[in-house]
């Protein structure tokens, strides 16, 4: 059923399960790291995952890696060496390979920023979320205003010449001027790539059990707003739902997965997909650090596999590639899907009729109406 021209890109998430306190608001697979950090186990164990992994992906180079978590700055410079030390024999990587590690602001000092550089890493995502005392209280981050404008000068100054900041804004008691001005000091900054998350509160936290008072949907759709036109006047294209970057530096990795690429996971509750010639395979890892230390290595670190339907593999496409703001060529969907455009055809067609979609004979790409409404926008293609 499906037919492949050829296989998709590869890339490398490795998931670093471990934070100095949750956040009550974050679902991640990240776990209080209770006395230290079982470095050096990890870092085998993860390289010994990588061993059972690469049976699947003899000979293909890989794209990207991301180092993401958790908290990856807890690790220390010489972890991350040797783990990258550990990738770099085992697989072939690209030579211009965007190398993105994670870090938490009340977690690094310049020394640290400069070991990961020697390390092999070229690219930092830093966890600002707000530059407001008052709201980073009421988020638990274990850090201040001050830590996070530290972070991002520690990241120049140790030669990262690209550098991401996460911010968050619909935070409690947030008005649309304090979210703007969260923004303007991240810009200030310096960065090469902006994510602007929507705080969303998810079961399983802390925030769920008992919600914060969060602005209203109206105030937020405003922030939003005007989130966009500060950043664009800014020289910050948006790109996806919540990534905006300077011509150029759109993240690689994470545009991998709206292009529905191919990725391996390692490490506690990574998930990975695969394409072979006869389809495509979703794939986790055990989710509990403990677990996953002791079975790494073995078939039975395997949390879970699918083999994905052709529907699944449509719905899927069509999840990630149509977050993305200029949409997609539609030679894209048969290339990574290995189905024909006519699977979509009448949901394309739909989307069109109610003006969610822009479809001509080489793009689909969301209208403004649709990239507002993008939930009931995918729901046609599921
Ligand atoms: C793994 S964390 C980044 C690194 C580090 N753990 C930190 O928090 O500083 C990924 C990012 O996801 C975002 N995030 C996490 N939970 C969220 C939520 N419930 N709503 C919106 N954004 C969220 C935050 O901006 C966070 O920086
Ligand atoms: S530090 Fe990051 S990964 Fe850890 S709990 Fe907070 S938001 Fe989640």
């Amino acid at each position: 059923m499906f037919h492949f021209t050829a296989l998709p890109p590869l890339a490398l998430y490795i998931h670093l399960p471990w934070c100095v306190r949750k956040c009550p608001y974050c679902d991640f697979n990240s776990h209080e790291a209770r006395g230290d950090i079982p470095q050096d186990k990890y870092i085998e164990a993860l390289l010994r995952d990588l061993e059972w992994d690469r049976p699947r992906v003899e000979g293909r180079p890989i794209q990207s890696i991301f180092l993401g978590g958790g908290t990856p700055s807890l690790f220390s410079p010489e972890a991350v060496a040797r783990l990258l030390a550990g990738v770099w024999t085992r697989l072939p990587v690209a030579q211009d390979a965007e190398v993105t590690l994670e870090a938490n602001p009340g977690t690094v000092e310049l020394e640290r920023f400069r070991g990961f550089r020697q390390a092999g890493i070229n690219r930092l995502s830093i966890g600002i979320q707000s530059f407001e005392p008052e709201k980073l209280r009421a988020l638990g981050r274990i850090h201040g205003p001050e830590e996070a404008l530290r972070a991002a000068q520690a990241a120049r100054a140790a030669g990262f010449e690209n550098f991401n900041l996460d911010l968050m804004f619909g935070l409690p008691g947030q008005t649309v001027e304090q979210a703007l001005a969260d923004v303007r000091t991240a810009i200030e900054l310096g960065p090469t790539h902006l994510s602007a998350y929507q705080l969303t509160v998810e079961p399983n936290t802390l925030f769920h059990a008992r919600p914060p008072k969060l602005p209203d949907d109206d105030t937020i759709w405003e922030m939003q707003q005007a989130i966009q036109d500060l950043l664009a006047e800014s020289g910050f294209r948006q790109y996806e739902v919540s990534a905006y970057a300077r011509p150029g530096y759109e993240c690689r990795h994470n545009l991998n997965y709206w292009t529905f690429g191919d990725y391996l996971g390692i490490g506690a509750g990574a998930h990975g997909k695969l394409t072979d010639p006869g389809g495509i395979t979703r794939l986790w890892k055990l989710k509990r650090p403990d677990d996953y230390l002791a079975k790494a290595g073995a078939r039975a670190a395997i949390g879970g596999e699918q083999r994905l339907t052709g529907r699944d593999a449509a719905a899927e496409f069509m999840l990630n590639a149509l977050r993305l703001k200029e949409g997609f060529s539609k030679s894209l969907f048969p290339e990574r899907t290995g189905l024909p455009v006519a699977e979509i055809q009448s949901a394309l067609g739909l989307a069109e009729s109610r003006a969610l979609l822009d479809v001509d004979a080489l793009t689909v790409r969301p209208t403004a109406l649709g990239y507002r409404y993008l939930n009931d926008l995918i729901g046609l293609f599921l």
